[in-house]
């Protein structure tokens, strides 16, 4: 699997020293997690570990281990389980040890996950807490669990409810994440051989404004790439409106104009650019018909 994971595709793949690692081979696995930062070709794809969260007794050794063992091409490290601000302060301050004694150039960030009432209910702060802090991301499966929802698989959609029973949680952490310019990710969708209803589902958090969503299988990897990035038809669109926008304000003066048979502004404009942002991050290019 680590062999195989910087060719997939994926913009970030994180190495897990967390859940799905068994108790008795936490120890071992940080070995082969640096092993494998420092000796495989990650290319551009941003890497992170996944350690273990605060609440068990193996935080600290994951984070001294990885840390003061692995190259400098380990990004971030990624914090579950996240119940307050003072959790991510305390990884950040034993990271500014490690990053002094070690003598590393680089800042390591902070990937920080929502998956437990508490995490949610402090999520603002938790945002706030840390200027390396990057990305938070909703962990869909241990929040039905710290809910007591009665479900057997997590991240899918749960057809007894009318609506979208995660919709608060997936609007309450796009703000806090937003409000803090912060990355946000959609967490796991457990059923790996479905993938029409993996695009279906990941669908939801896209529309609302997610940057993007784990992958759990390289077959998940391409649907979640499709999903997230903008259609050819939104991102020529979003480089239509940016031009008749400036047009309109730097030739013609005016805030507000028809783009065809809708009016657009300022609020236009930022609309735009992040399809367009988004789109250059997937390597599109505008269609030479719309230029
Ligand atoms: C991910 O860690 C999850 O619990 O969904
Ligand atoms: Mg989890």
């Amino acid at each position: 699997m680590l062999g195989k994971a910087p060719g997939l595709g994926a913009d970030m793949v994180f190495l897990d020293l967390e859940d799905s690692v068994a108790p008795l081979e936490k120890e071992a696995a940080r070995d082969n997690v640096v092993k494998a930062i420092n000796e495989q070709d990650w290319g551009d794809t941003v890497l992170c570990v996944r350690v273990n969260a605060w609440d068990t007794k193996w935080t600290y050794r994951d984070v001294i281990h990885v840390v003061e063992n692995a190259s400098e091409r380990l990004d971030e490290l990624m914090l579950p389980k996240v119940q307050s601000a003072a959790e991510v302060v305390a990884l950040d301050l034993l990271l500014t040890q490690i990053e002094e004694t070690t003598g590393r150039t680089s800042r390591v960030g902070i990937e920080a996950q929502i998956e437990t009432t508490r995490g949610l209910i402090n999520v603002e702060e938790i945002c706030a807490a840390s200027d390396r802090t990057e990305t938070i991301i909703f962990g869909p499966a241990d929040f039905a669990a710290s809910m007591e929802m009665p479900v057997l698989t997590a991240g899918v959609q749960v057809p007894e409810y009318p609506g979208d029973h995660f919709h608060y949680v997936f609007s309450k952490i796009l703000m806090a994440g937003r409000a803090n310019g912060l990355q946000v990710i959609d967490g796991p969708f457990l059923k790996i051989r479905e993938l029409d209803a993996l695009r279906e589902y990941a669908m939801r958090t896209r529309v609302l404004g997610y940057d993007g969503k784990w992958a759990l299988h390289p077959d998940q990897v391409t649907v979640i790439n499709e999903v997230y990035t903008p259609t050819q038809e939104q991102f020529d669109r979003a480089h239509d409106i940016l031009e008749a926008y400036r047009t309109a304000t730097e030739q013609d003066r005016r805030g507000a104009v028809m783009f065809g048979d809708e009016m657009i502004d300022e609020a236009s404009r930022k609309m735009a650019l992040k399809f367009v942002a988004r789109g250059e991050r997937a390597g599109m290019t505008r269609s030479s018909s719309s230029a």
